[in-house]
């Protein structure tokens, strides 16, 4: 029986408030009225809260992602409910959860933003987020929807081996907003165990995700990138060494003959930034794809150019997708759960660093310096 909002929740709480980006740039930790749980609603109490390489850029307003100020920054994480509405069914205080940062209307699906970070591009969007939405995880506590929580099995997930538990700690499950976006894509592909993926790049944040979560869910991989040090630390990600590299040379017949040194693949998933938009490995990695082959996009381009000839003469199918959906995140719990989406020590990942609310500075840097392979860092408050 879920519980009415009463409850543990404290009267004032810190948070992260950013003021203004510029005029100066006004970012620091102030104590606010804790919010409070209403119908639809959940209040939670925030335990670590994922932190993108390119936050200073973003919160600083050098990188343009629209938001309102003032607002508590802070996006997806693992959290405890604290408080619920009258309408939860089945969410009760004390429960672990993932906070899913990818809020959408409920009169409208197509409005949508990402809690704490991104206010989308229409007048809907900005609505949810400038209104009930509008402060992220960046603090003790956040207001969130009731359907953005996602129970996990704690017993499973943080118990010792020896009980049948996972033995993972906290910061292991906040690893769960990175896999959360390659496992959208993937999944809009359709990925079959056995198949050959080529992940591209790899090596990044959301890249190196892809891998795990494309291993999980049954493939070869072929992990593509521009660095071979970068490269070697993927390939560590498989200990059974079902993951192959492969380097972009810029020679696009060489990079094919490699791609495809065991047969042709199945599916291409890229997740690259804007500055590798004019990269080579678009056009070898659909080289590399077998007749009725698959092309899974997420990187974030204003513009990009593709050998459309080779994929009318193989028949090769592309998809696009912002985001994932609400059975992508229960299937990637449900991986984890059950053991074969490895996380923590057990995946290969590590966590450069926890921070605390008023170690912003530090958390913002570490994110950005300590990247790379299976790296992530987080704020907990
Ligand atoms: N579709 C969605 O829903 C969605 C969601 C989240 C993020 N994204 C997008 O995903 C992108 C990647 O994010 P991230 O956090 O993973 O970034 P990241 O950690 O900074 O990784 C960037 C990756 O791109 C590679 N790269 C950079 N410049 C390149 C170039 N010129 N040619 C080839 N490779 C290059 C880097 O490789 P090196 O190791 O060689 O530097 C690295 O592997 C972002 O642009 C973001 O907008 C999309």
């Amino acid at each position: 029986m879920a519980q009415e909002s009463t409850s543990a929740v404290p009267q004032t709480h810190r948070v992260l408030y950013l003021k203004s980006t510029r005029d100066p740039y006004d970012i620091s930790v102030v104590e606010q009225p804790t919010p409070q749980a209403g119908p639809g609603s959940a209040v939670i109490q925030i335990l670590g809260a994922a932190v993108l390489s390119y936050s200073r850029e973003i919160f600083s307003g050098r990188k343009p992602y629209p938001y309102p100020t003032p607002f508590v920054p802070g996006s997806s994480a693992i959290a405890r409910v604290a408080a619920v509405g009258p309408d939860a069914t089945t969410l009760e205080v004390g429960q672990l959860v993932y906070f899913d940062c990818y809020i959408h209307g409920r009169d409208d699906p197509n409005s949508l933003i990402l809690h704490g970070l991104y206010y989308g591009l229409d007048p809907g969007s900005n609505k949810l987020m400038e209104n009930e939405w509008r402060n992220g995880t960046y603090a003790e506590y956040s207001k969130v929807p009731l359907e953005n929580c996602f129970p996990l099995d704690e017993r499973r997930l943080l118990g010792n081996p020896a009980d049948g538990g996972l033995g993972y700690n906290m910061a292991d499950l906040s690893y769960f907003s990175k896999l959360a976006v390659p496992m959208g894509g993937l999944r809009n592909v359709n990925i079959r165990a056995g198949e050959k993926v080529i992940i591209a790049p790899a090596t990044g944040a959301f890249g190196s995700a892809a891998v795990l979560a494309a291993l999980a869910m049954g493939a070869q991989v072929i992990a593509v990138g521009r660095k071979l040090d970068a490269l070697e630390k993927v390939k560590t990600l498989s200990p059974e060494g079902r993951i192959r590299t492969v380097q972009i040379t810029g020679e696009v017949a060489q990079d094919v003959r490699e791609l495809t040194k065991f047969g042709p693949a199945d599916v291409f998933f890229d997740i690259s930034p804007e500055e590798a938009a004019k990269s080579t490995h678009f056009t070898s990695c659909i080289q590399a794809l077998g007749r009725g082959g698959r092309v899974s996009l997420m990187g974030a381009f204003m513009e990009l150019t593709l050998p459309i000839m080779a994929m009318f003469q193989n028949d090769i199918t592309l998809k696009c997708k912002f985001m994932y959906t609400k059975q992508d995140m229960r299937f990637m719990i449900q991986l984890a759960e059950a053991g074969y989406l490895k996380l923590g020590q057990a995946g290969g990942i590590q966590t450069a660093g926890s921070f605390s609310l008023e170690q912003f500075e530090a958390a913002f840097d570490t994110a950005a310096e300590m990247g790379g392979p299976g790296m992530q860092t987080i704020i907990a408050p």
